[in-house]
Order: structure tokens, then sequence, then C-alpha cells
């Protein structure tokens, strides 16, 4: 009797590999083609640009995006989808309303655990005064050792090392480089530090809330060149906007903060360094989503105050010894990674102060 093609499948495994490998490809292919389609509907009340089938907006990543965002705000209020490839769309929001609404969802569900937590901590305090984040963590962990694994306890040390690092020193480079620029603020800094801090030999945390012009200076640099260009949410639950759009459950939204901090419908002149739109008069009118280089709600950065005061004490203890000037042969090139870079560095020439 002649072997059916299944005994004659069989009696080749190599062949059924091959075989299995084809139709997994394929399955996934569809899947992908099928969640394709589901975006694509989902997007239909957000006009994009014309994309390319495969590539899709390759053209605004990653470099140029700074450069051609002011365009695509003009273009697309509030929000615009934006793919990179066939299958993976960025839903790129920089309307500070749009940013509210996503930011501010979450913080019933962390306010719950936070009030549930609340009389846990008071306990804790009462016993020990002052516990630093790695003893929190570590009671954590030996409080509950199978839901808090070591591992667990490594990647929260390397969250808040990465977190806490790049960030901080993507700032202070840009705030150099800022002052470095617009000699007229450098000074301005330069003299409310001296007359603060005499020769510098000692700075004080009552020293850090005294430096009105210094502080707005760097939020002025934050506002600029945010540290951290954009922040994503998954959507678990569909979501509808002031204006009325919704997107469905499983869509990943991006607050693009760089975007929301050049927005020209709620900053004047957004490509001016203009340190005075944070005095105390024009801060009140600023959009409280407007300005969120530390992300906004109950999910917003945990460090955001002990960054500022390294930026702080890293800008005045600069400024009381040097002068800075830009290097205009090499002036920076801004390029998102996971935080903001220059492309070719940033170069200032620091001059030592007599
Ligand atoms: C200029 C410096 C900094 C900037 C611009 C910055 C910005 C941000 C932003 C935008 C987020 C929100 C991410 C999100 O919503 O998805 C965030 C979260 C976070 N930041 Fe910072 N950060 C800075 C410094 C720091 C420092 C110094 C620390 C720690 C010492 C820190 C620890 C954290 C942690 C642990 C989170 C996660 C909070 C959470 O997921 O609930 N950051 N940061």
């Amino acid at each position: 009797m002649e072997p059916s093609w299944l005994q004659e499948l069989m009696a080749h495994p190599f062949l059924l590999l091959i075989l299995l490998c084809m139709s997994l490809l394929l399955f996934q292919v569809i899947r992908l083609h099928q969640r394709r389609r589901w975006m694509i509907r989902a997007l239909r009340l957000f006009p994009a640009p014309p994309a390319h089938w495969f590539y899709g907006h390759k053209e605004f990543y990653p470099v140029k995006e700074f450069e051609v965002y002011p365009e695509l705000m003009e273009k697309y209020p509030c929000a615009v989808p934006l793919w990179v490839g066939p299958f993976t769309m960025f839903f790129s929001v920089h309307d500070p309303d749009y940013a509210k609404i996503l930011l501010k969802r979450q913080e019933k569900v962390i306010q719950d655990r936070k009030e549930s937590l609340k009389d846990k901590l008071k306990q804790d305090t009462t016993q020990k005064r002052c516990r630093d984040f790695l003893d929190i963590l570590l009671s954590a962990k030996s409080e509950n050792t199978k839901d808090f694994s070591e591992a667990d306890l490594q990647a929260e040390v390397k969250t808040f090392m990465f977190a806490g690092h790049d960030t901080t020193s993507s700032a202070i480079s840009w705030i150099l480089y800022c002052l470095a620029k617009y000699p007229g603020h450098q000074k301005r800094c330069r003299d409310e530090i001296r007359e603060l801090l005499g020769d510098g030999s000692s700075i004080t945390w009552e020293h850090l809330s005294q430096m009105p012009y210094t502080t707005m200076c760097i939020k002025e640099c934050l506002r600029l060149y945010a540290p951290v260009v954009n922040i994503s949410r998954l959507l678990d639950k569909p979501i509808t906007f002031p204006d009325g759009r919704s997107l469905p459950a499983g869509i990943t939204v991006f607050i693009n903060i760089w975007a929301l901090h050049h927005n020209p419908d709620f900053w004047e002149d957004p490509q001016v360094f203009n340190p005075l739109r944070f005095s105390r008069e024009n801060s009140e009118k600023i959009h409280p989503y407007a300005f969120i280089p530390f992300s906004a709600g109950l999910r917003n950065c945990i460090g955001q105050h002990f960054a500022i005061i390294e930026c702080k004490v890293a800008v005045a203890l600069t400024l009381l010894r040097f002068e800075l000037a830009p290097d205009h042969s090499r002036p920076p090139q801004p390029v998102r990674q996971v935080v903001l870079k220059s492309k070719n560095g940033i170069h200032v020439f620091a001059k030592k102060v007599c």
C-alpha cells in the first residue's frame, strides 16, 4: 500500500519542523495584520500624515521629531498617531487637557492603595524615625519574600539608579548649556548666588529656597530640554477626551512632554528662552499639564524635589567658580533616547571667574 502524505511527512522530521515554523510564522503575521486593522479602526477619528504601509512615519523618527513637531502640532491638534513600521504605532499626545485625562485616571487606584498602606506606615515611623529607600525595600522584602524576590529588589534599585542618574545628568548638562548660551541670564543667576552664598564654602537647605531667578532659569531649561521626552500609558479601559474623541482599551498612548512644552497654543514663542514665564505672577497662568518635566498625577516622579535640589547645587557651585560660554562650532543636536541627549555631545567653555 502507498504511504499517505501524513506518513511521508512523519518520515521527514526536518520537513515537519519547517512546516511547523511556517505555520507559526503565518499565524503571527495574521495576528499582527488583524491588530493593525484594529488599530486603524480605533484611530479613525485621529487624522495623521500619510504613512508608508511598511515604514510608517519613518521620516519623523528619531532625530527629526523635534524639527517636524511644530508642524505636526499645527496640523493635528491634541494628538497624532505615528506609525513605526507596519505594526507599531505611537499615539503621541501634545495637548495638556488630553495629558490631564490620561495622567489623572490612575489616581483613584493608587489613592486606594495609599490609604491601605497609610496605617502601616504610621506604625513603622513610630518604630524608627528615618527609614531610607533601601530600608523600606528591605523590610518589604523580608515581610513578603514570596511576592518580592531578590530579583525584584535588584530591579527596584536599578530603576532608582537609572531614574535618578541619567535624568539628572541630562538636566544639569542642558541647564549649563542654556546658561552658557544666554550670558545675560547667566550673569543674573551668578549675581543672585554670590549675594546669597558669598564664596560658596557652605550651602544649606535654606539657601536653596532663596534663588528665585536661578530656579526660574532651571525650570525654563527643563521646559525647553525636558530630560524625559515622553512617557507612555497602556489603556486598560477605553478613554474619552474632552473633545469627545475616544480610544479603546489596548492602545498605548505616548504623552509627548517635549511637544507639550513647545505647544504654541500654550506657550508664547515656545522656542525662546524666557525664564520669566515662571515668575510668580506668570506661573499662575500656566496650564498645570503644559509643563510636566516630572510627569503629573500620583504616578509622577518621586525624586523631583531631590532632582531640583541637585540642579540648584550644581548650578550654584559651577556659576560661583566659572563663567560659561557656548562652543559655537559644536552646537548640540538634541536626540530622543531614553532621556534627552545630544547626538554630538554638549560642549561649553568654562573660564575661571576671579
Ligand atoms: C531632572 C531629573 C528627573 C526628571 C526629569 C525625572 C522625570 C521623571 C518622569 C517624567 C517620571 C514619570 C514616568 C512616568 O510617568 O511614566 C519619573 C518617574 C520616576 N522617577 Fe524621576 N526624574 C528625575 C529625577 C529623579 C530622581 C533624582 C529620582 C530618584 C532619586 C527619580 C526617581 C523616579 C522613580 C523611581 C520614578 C518611577 C515612579 C513610578 O513609577 O511610580 N527621578 N521621573
